[in-house]
């Protein structure tokens, strides 16, 4: 059976405490995949603790050593048990590998091992990894030349770390998947993102595809083709440590929702003369697509309406799984805005692929430093939002906002206003946070056990519902969903009856058709709620948010992020961490 991975991996090499530093940095990596997890220990022999579900405790005899790996796993086919999880293990159990992304091929490789007597425990693509890498030692390599020859062998998008038993030294490579290493002092270590290692050191260097890294009294970095060494440049990390840590929040999610006026003030802080010239790339162009998935998607949705109403022109917002249809289209006055908190998901990345091909200018809206999206774009917006922990999408859905208004705005030469209706709109939204939070928390508990939920705006509203609709989803398990304002009588009003919950978006500028459409769901019985600037008496609960301007869009999704916060805690659901989910959708 095909097992694919989104996952998080990290690797240590230092002085003492490895299991401990491993098992904390998994914790910090939990939000990429929480099926299972799994420690290698390099000390006497090689120690091998493996456990589905989510991160437990680490048993004390895996707390020392000097050098280990971990994992932390997503699984999309394969059971969740014990002899899935990572690290996977070659047959004379001598080396252990832990692995994101997916080997196409094998199948093919099983097939190859199996004809020279290896046999296979689990269930995994993985597990030809450890076993190609003794293969190869045998052949008298290196353990850094048998894993080269190893990676020369695989299909497919993959990460991995790699122990031998009494090597010292780790080998991690990346091809499509991400993987960073870190410089502390006298530690390395490797990882699938930066917080897993933080607390450590904010020394970086950023992996590219196809290459390999060694952990053993410095890193170094070598060619997958060629195993000619690479010098990489060391880079230092300004986010803090407390930007990793709950702090005295009791979820991400809730700390994420709170810090959004610093990162829309933060993501509004670019350099004008760039933003005019991206603006200006977008301007000239004949065709502009804005393309993303889920929240960052949604994003893109309201970049279509702010640069349809700001700048008068035209864009698309594109779904990045569904691009394909668009392809056709590209040429070189083409543009392709790719937006994304990861800049990793792979939908993304492909689309991004396919318009380079077509010659396409890239302009890509990343908050991830050093990730894959960057690196293939022509232009690069960073949104400065710091991590983002929690498994939902928050403060970097209001900051990708943040840009596409002030993109539009620079487009019709209004970015000096712009920036000041942006940080309006930052203060809006701490005002919206301090005043929403105590009502969103009581009108959760009226709603925690309803079936389902609706959000209705209309314009630049309706982006606003479909999000909104998004989180309920995704942290509460409630059904929701977000429309057009005038859609719902076009079918979806047959589900309304007594008691079901309506969330409407009122916009000074469509007030009183969405008005009309309240009525419409109250007057079969609707709870009606309304989030906007001025309050009316036709809803049951309402949500004021404070004006300000072409950005009110920003402030306005905030009471459904915490109305969503507070269903999860009352359903008794762990909101940084919804079941089935990830951060970063790295498989297909
Ligand atoms: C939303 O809360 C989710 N985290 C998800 O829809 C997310 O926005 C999507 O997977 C895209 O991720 P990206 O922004 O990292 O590309």
């Amino acid at each position: 059976m095909l097992v694919l991975w989104m996952c998080g991996i990290i690797g240590f090499k230092g002085k003492g405490n490895a299991g401990k530093i491993i098992f904390e940095g998994l914790k910090r990596l939990e939000y990429r995949g929480y099926d299972s997890w799994g420690i290698a220990l390099n000390s006497a022999g090689l120690e091998i603790l493996r456990k589905p579900g989510k991160i437990g405790s680490l048993p004390a005899a895996f707390e020392g050593g000097s050098l280990g790996i971990g994992h932390t796993r997503w699984a999309t086919h394969g059971g969740v048990n014990e002899k899935n999880a990572h690290p996977q293990l070659s047959n004379n159990r001598k080396i252990a590998v832990v692995h994101n992304g997916i080997i196409e091929n094998f199948l093919e490789l099983k097939k190859f091992l199996s004809s020279h007597g290896f046999s296979f425990a689990s269930e995994t693509d993985t597990e030809v990894i450890p076993n190609l890498i003794q293969f190869h030692l045998a052949e008298g390599l290196s353990f850094r030349e048998a894993v080269r020859k190893t990676l020369l062998q695989l299909d497919g998008y993959y990460a991995i770390a790699a122990v031998l038993e009494g090597s010292g030294t780790i080998i991690g490579a990346r091809n499509g998947s991400p993987l960073v290493a870190g410089l502390g002092r006298n530690e390395f270590f490797i990882a699938s993102d930066i917080p897993a290692f933080m607390p450590h050191t904010r020394k970086v260097v950023f992996l590219d595809d196809r290459e390999i890294v060694e952990l053993d009294d410095s890193i170094k970095v070598f060619s997958v083709d060629s195993g000619l060494e690479i010098k990489k440049k060391v880079q230092r990390m300004h986010w803090s440590i407390e930007q990793v840590k709950k702090g005295n929040f009791a979820h991400f999610m809730l700390k994420e929702i709170s810090e959004q006026p610093d990162a829309i003030e933060k993501a509004a802080m670019q350099d004008p003369a760039r933003l005019k010239k991206i603006a200006g790339i977008i301007g000239k162009a004949d065709n502009v697509f804005f393309v993303g998935c889920g929240t960052s998607y949604h994003a893109c949705v309201s970049a279509e309406y702010a640069f349809s109403e700001i700048a008068g022109k035209s864009v698309k917002a594109v779904l990045a799984s569904e691009f394909a249809r668009h392809i056709k289209s590209l040429s070189e006055k083409s543009v392709v805005v790719a937006v994304s908190q990861s800049g990793e998901t792979i939908d993304l990345l492909e689309t991004v692929r396919a318009a380079k091909e077509k010659k396409a200018k890239i302009v890509s809206v990343v908050n991830v430093a050093g990730s894959s999206l960057p690196r293939m774009s022509d232009e690069t917006i960073m949104m400065n939002s710091g991590p983002e922990i929690c498994v939902l999408s928050t403060k970097s859905y209001t900051a990708q906002l943040a840009v596409m208004l002030l993109l539009a705005f620079s487009l019709c030469g209004r970015a000096a206003e712009g920036r000041c209706i942006i940080r309006k709109a930052a203060e809006k939204a701490a005002e919206t946070i301090r005043k929403s939070l105590p009502a969103a928390k009581k009108l959760a508990k009226k709603l925690s056990k309803k079936q389902d939920i609706f959000l209705i705006g209309r314009g630049n509203a309706f982006p606003s519902a479909l999000e909104g609709a998004l989180k309920i989803k995704e942290v509460s398990y409630i059904h929701a969903e977000g429309f057009a304002g005038a859609e719902l009588k076009h079918g979806t009003i047959a589900l309304i009856e007594k008691g079901v919950p309506v969330i409407a978006f009122m916009t000074s500028e469509s007030e009183k058709q969405i008005t009309s459409n309240a009525m419409e769901v109250k007057a079969r019985g609707a709870f009606l709620i309304g989030i906007g600037e001025k309050k009316s008496e036709i809803f049951d609960e309402f949500f004021e948010i404070g004006g300000c301007d072409e950005a009110a869009l920003i402030p306005r999704i905030i009471p459904v992020q915490l109305l969503a916060y507070y269903l999860a805690l009352e359903r008794r659901l762990d909101p940084d961490k919804p079941r089935n989910l990830a951060k970063s959708v790295t498989v297909k």
